[in-house]
């Protein structure tokens, strides 16, 4: 078994970058320039605006965090969007989501029994205070979507033209890249279909490149005998947000395992009284695998290296 260190890549390719950074400024050019819109304070999406910011100083970047209160309205957030769209010493910009109370209208539309749909019951819309994560990332200008969520972005990522790539997918074809990790031909198992991971990741996996290439399936909640296929998997992708759920008899020996997941659980042998684990239960499974990535140090610190490429990309 081999330990995937995203943290040791990571530290290359930011490396690489800070390299590119000097070569800009001796040509007498603008070094890259990222804002992130952070909207409330929960406490994860503080702590990951905050890594993307000191990430961007790390390697020579401009930075700015740009925070506003939770009840901000929709019409506002809109505006912020526009004015970033127009300013042009923005390379990129993204607005961290979850959005503060935000309940996605078009979830629990999709959550709607079929059958239930006509005489069964109605969700009054609009709900209340609701700001559509859906038309604040269609209103960003798709040339400074450095997140890569904006349908003609997605499109462009889906038909395999140069776009701006989402950060974890693009960070996990980064690391079995630089792992030489075969992927032509191999099963690849996706756990999750969200826009920002599962879905992204199992169409990257699908592509004819030398770096994917593989036959891909999508797990999800409704997914039946679930085991029979994760037990397929020569490469494992877990992106469910639910801790430890992968377990042992569920991957096949010799698997690659990766794991996107990142949960903060009590614990009594840490200072600090917690500690970070993933959705695999990485004592159980590690020892079946070829490659896994652990968690803290895998996937993680690989997710704001994409997204410092994406913002390079953006000022080129
Ligand atoms: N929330 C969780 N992951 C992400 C991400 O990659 N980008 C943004 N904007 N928000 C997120």
């Amino acid at each position: 078994m081999e330990l995937i260190d995203g943290k040791k890549i990571a530290a290359e390719i930011k490396q690489e970058l800070a390299d590119k950074v000097e070569e800009l400024k001796s040509q007498g050019k603008k070094v890259p320039h990222l804002v992130a819109v952070l909207v409330g304070n929960d406490p994860a999406s503080e702590t990951y605006v905050a890594s993307k910011v000191k990430s961007c100083k790390e390697v020579g970047f401009k930075s700015t965090e740009m925070r506003y209160s939770s009840d901000i309205t929709e019409e506002q957030l809109l505006e912020v969007v526009d004015k970033l769209n127009r300013d042009e010493d923005v390379d990129g910009y993204i607005v961290q989501l979850p959005l503060p109370g935000h309940i996605s209208e078009e979830r629990i539309l999709l959550a709607i029994d079929p059958d239930k749909d006509v005489d069964g019951f109605i969700v009054q819309l609009p709900l209340p205070n609701h700001i559509s994560e859906q038309k604040v990332i269609e209103a960003i200008d798709y040339r400074k979507d450095v997140d890569g969520f904006h349908p003609f972005n997605v499109g462009k990522m889906v038909t395999g033209l140069p776009t701006y790539l989402p950060a974890t997918p693009a960070g996990i074809v980064e690391l079995l890249t630089r792992y030489r990790i075969e992927t032509r031909g191999k099963h690849c198992v996706v756990i999750g279909r969200s826009n920002i991971v599962g879905t992204p990741m199992a169409v990257l996996m699908s592509r004819k490149d030398e770096h994917a290439d593989c036959t891909v399936t999508i797990c999800h909640s409704r997914t039946r005998n679930i085991q029979e296929i994760t037990r397929q998997a020569d490469i494992l992708i877990v992106a469910l947000g639910k801790p430890h759920f992968v377990t042992a008899e569920m991957v096949k020996e010799g698997a690659v395992v990766v794991d996107v997941g990142i949960h903060r659980v009590p614990s009594d042998k840490t200072k600090s009284g917690f500690r970070l684990i993933g959705d695999v239960d990485f004592e159980q499974v590690a020892p079946k695998c070829s490659y896994i990535t652990p968690v803290p140090g895998g996937v993680g610190p690989m997710t704001i290296v994409s997204l410092l490429q994406n913002t390079l990309k953006a000022a080129q």
